[in-house]
């Protein structure tokens, strides 16, 4: 297993102070982002305020609950419940939502207000976007259709991200007692981990089937540099979708599957261990960082930690801690002036010669980045109740 022997950890004391300056930024942030939303991305480091119709709203409602969790502030809470009721009035309204980022959505927006103070919208939007999420569900193939209408051959795919947009289906069961939500989650985790996980332990973003048999056919990249490489943030949703899944599963075999999957993320690393977009990339590449993944593989390895036997532990909470402190010293925003974001240096989606990506939110802020920079952080400051 790689070890990072010389990199420091991220102690008591620095966590805090980051959650301090987290929490200011989100509270002057307030008076342009209660009624709208950031941006996915920031522009020059800056978020523009948006109408809620992106994938990626939910993050940023997702950070102000965090905020209020660690300072109590009641403006949070107020701001929370308005986000919510657009939570609310979106899934009703059917507002952008005929995708899989159902999850990304509900979860920390929705599900956390109703875990942390009770909030029967956000519980009653919460469900709706459940049942939205089964809705994308193929029977023949089983699994969860990322994006697109269901009935082309080219949207026929389900991509590695959905792994965190099903613990909102776990949720659902749990809630109504209707065991589908469940049934349809389980069913999704088992098609793509037998598929999106190569023999090296690398990933695919996305993998396609056959639309008559639904036999896995073959995998793609969508925002990574080429087929066959490792996309940075792929990887990273692969390190915490495994830790879920066992979560919510209890089966051994993602215990294994995390650690490799773990494993190939570190040993990808450049010398700060922030990674490039793609892991493909390393120190001396004239290439962006995707700051966002590092956050997301630390919240995923705080997650399994939970889960494994004692002697085991202290590895991986050394590793979070270190990926941590690296964010904090280099990557976290400290002065408002130069942006109203938590975290520079994430990649969003990258063009390269290989891809159908765009060229956007390269080298910013993302809201992503923002959002799980803070969960790590809670994670660390204290036991946790997920959103997730
Ligand atoms: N889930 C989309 C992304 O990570 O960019």
């Amino acid at each position: 297993m790689i070890t990072f022997e010389n990199k420091p950890e991220i102690n008591a004391e620095e966590i805090k102070d980051a959650l301090t300056f987290c929490n200011r930024q989100i509270l002057n942030n307030l008076p342009q982002f209660t009624d709208k939303f950031q941006k996915a991305y920031s522009e020059g480091g800056f978020y523009q305020p948006v109408e809620n119709d992106d994938w990626t709203c939910g993050f940023w409602t997702g950070e102000i609950w965090l905020a209020y969790e660690f300072s109590g502030d009641e403006r949070l809470k107020a701001a929370g419940e308005t986000q919510i009721h657009s939570f609310l009035e979106r899934i009703e309204n059917k507002i952008a939502v005929d995708h899989h980022d159902m999850g990304f959505l509900y979860s920390p927006s929705c599900v956390a207000g109703y875990k942390l103070i009770g909030s029967s919208e956000g519980r009653k939007a919460a469900i709706l976007a459940a049942d939205q999420l089964i809705r994308r569900y193929h029977p023949i193939g089983e699994f969860i259709q990322a994006w697109g209408p269901m009935d082309a051959p080219e949207n026929y795919r389900l991509i590695i991200d959905c792994l965190l947009n099903l613990p909102l289906l776990y949720w659902a069961s749990e809630e109504t007692g209707d065991a589908k939500y469940r049934e349809i989650a389980e069913k999704h985790i088992h098609t793509a981990v037998a598929n999106v996980i190569r023999e090296d332990a690398s990933t695919w973003h996305t993998f396609f089937f056959d639309m008559e048999t639904g036999a896995p056919d073959h995998g793609a990249t969508c925002q990574g540099y080429r087929d066959g490489s490792a996309w940075a943030r792929g990887q990273a949703w692969g390190v915490y979708g495994m830790a879920l899944a066992y979560k919510y599963t209890g089966r051994e075999e993602y215990i294994t599957l995390f650690k490799r999957v773990t494993e190939y993320f570190l040993t990808h690393l450049p010398e700060d261990m922030v990674p490039f977009w793609d892991l493909e990339f390393t120190d001396g590449d004239d290439q962006p960082r995707d700051s966002s993944s590092a956050s997301i593989a630390a919240c995923g390895i705080l997650e399994m930690v939970k889960y494994l036997k004692p002697e085991e532990q202290g590895y991986y909470k050394k590793i979070a801690r270190q990926l941590v402190k690296a964010l904090y010293d280099h990557y976290a925003v400290k002065d408002m002036e130069s942006s109203n974001g938590l975290v520079l240096h994430s990649t969003y989606s990258n063009h390269s010669p290989y891809n159908t990506c765009n060229h956007y939110g390269v080298d910013e802020c993302n809201l992503w980045g923002d959002y799980f920079y803070m969960e790590a952080l809670t994670r660390m400051d204290k036991e946790w109740e997920l959103y997730w």
